[in-house]
């Protein structure tokens, strides 16, 4: 019953799922108290890409547990790595591991290697569990779904972290094969820079099958992590009195910026990174939107959401909504984990994630 309530909820708030101005219409001031329980979102991707719920339940039972046991002990800032190796995975020749694949004579440049790969982090993890999957069932479970059950796993962790959310933990289809092809020349054209325009990043987004709701939803992935001070630098320095209305409005609130230049330019932060949410730095929630609006976001691409209409409609939406904004994550992450999956076909099942299998 409860669940049908809360359901009922959902669907007068957002209309059809599929329906993007529903989710983007006024926001509702509603407070940020989750329902009683948290509906699992439609956990079945797009079907044309044959991937299934529970896929390894016969294949090698316990399949999943071994991931999420490997995710459960990785620290929060690997945990927000593996989410964004999810998405650098598929937004590069889709969800097929090729993002994992290192350097060889054959092919010394793979993505890895790639600008936007460099400062990606998480690998330890996928290779803890592949090398536990492959002693209880050898050239079983592919390591693409091995990142893209680690993604979700990891969001279910640093959900739980979130003071007033609910937990949503959802179910992740499977049943995708590995690539055999990695290329870094592929990561700059496929990965949306962090001085992207609205129109630029929707356009990036779409090119994945992906809309500006599912675009705005795994935006919210930057409430948790680490960003470098290169990636935002540009941002440090005030508009001046030539800059037009456009820059002024999308420039980052002086004090937060003039604090993250001591933080960038202090010699303890050897890494020279920033939290990429100053107020709840280790907790997947909305207050990436509530930062959004107040100018304390770190990228132009965050500030860019403001940028259209339907975009600014939706990050009001999701900084009103802690659990409305979670299950559209979600629903997001289940779809990008359907773009351009490889099959027996075009694919394989690697003994190790960091290489092809050998002829
Ligand atoms: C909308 C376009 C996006 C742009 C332009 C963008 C850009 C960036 C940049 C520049 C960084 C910082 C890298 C560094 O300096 O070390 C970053 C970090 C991160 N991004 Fe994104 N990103 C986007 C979308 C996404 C999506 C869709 C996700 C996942 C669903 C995601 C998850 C993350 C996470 C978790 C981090 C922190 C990683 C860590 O701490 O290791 N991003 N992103």
């Amino acid at each position: 019953m409860a669940k049908l309530a809360v359901l009922t909820v959902l669907l007068a708030l957002f209309g059809s799922v599929s329906c993007q101005s529903s989710y983007g219409g006024s926001p509702t001031p509603t407070p940020n108290t989750p329902p009683p329980s948290i509906p699992s979102p439609p956990s079945s991707p797009p079907a044309a890409t044959g991937l299934r719920v529970g896929y390894y339940n016969d294949k090698c039972p316990g399949a999943e547990a071994i991931v999420r046991d490997a995710v459960r002990v990785a620290d929060a800032g690997v945990k927000a790595g593996l989410i964004r190796l999810f998405f650098h995975d598929c937004f590069v020749r889709g969800c097929d591991a090729s993002v994992l694949l290192k350097p060889t004579d054959g092919n010394p440049q793979p993505e890895m290697l790639g600008i936007p790969n460099l400062t990606l982090r998480g690998f330890e993890v996928i290779d803890a569990a592949k090398s536990a999957l492959e002693s209880r069932c050898p050239g079983i479970v592919s390591c693409a779904d091995i990142v893209a059950f680690a993604a979700r796993d990891a969001s279910y962790y640093l959900f739980s972290t979130t003071s007033s959310g609910g937990i949503v933990d959802f179910k992740m289809p499977a049943g995708r094969y590995d690539g055999t092809a990695s290329l870094a020349s592929e990561t700059l054209p496929n990965l949306p820079p962090p001085f992207a325009t609205a129109q630029r990043l929707k356009d990036m987004f779409a090119a994945k099958g992906l809309d500006a709701v599912d675009m705005v939803a795994l935006s919210g992935a930057h409430s948790v992590g680490r960003a470098h001070c290169s990636s935002f630098s540009d941002r440090l320095v005030a508009p001046s009195s030539t800059s037009s209305s456009n820059d002024t409005a999308s420039a980052m609130d002086p004090a937060f910026a003039a604090k993250l230049k001591g933080e960038c330019a202090s010699s303890s932060s050897s890494t020279n990174t920033v939290a990429q949410d100053y107020r709840t730095p280790d907790a997947l929630d909305n207050q990436y939107y509530v930062n959004v609006l107040s100018r304390k976001a770190l990228f132009g691409s965050d500030a860019a959401l403001l940028g259209s209409d339907d975009t600014a409609r939706l990050v009001h939406a999701a900084a009103a909504s802690q659990w409305m904004w979670q299950v559209k994550f979600a629903e997001a992450m289940v779809k990008m984990g359907g773009v351009e999956v490889k099959t027996a076909a075009d694919g394989e099942i690697r003994k190790t994630c960091g290489f092809v299998n050998m002829p």
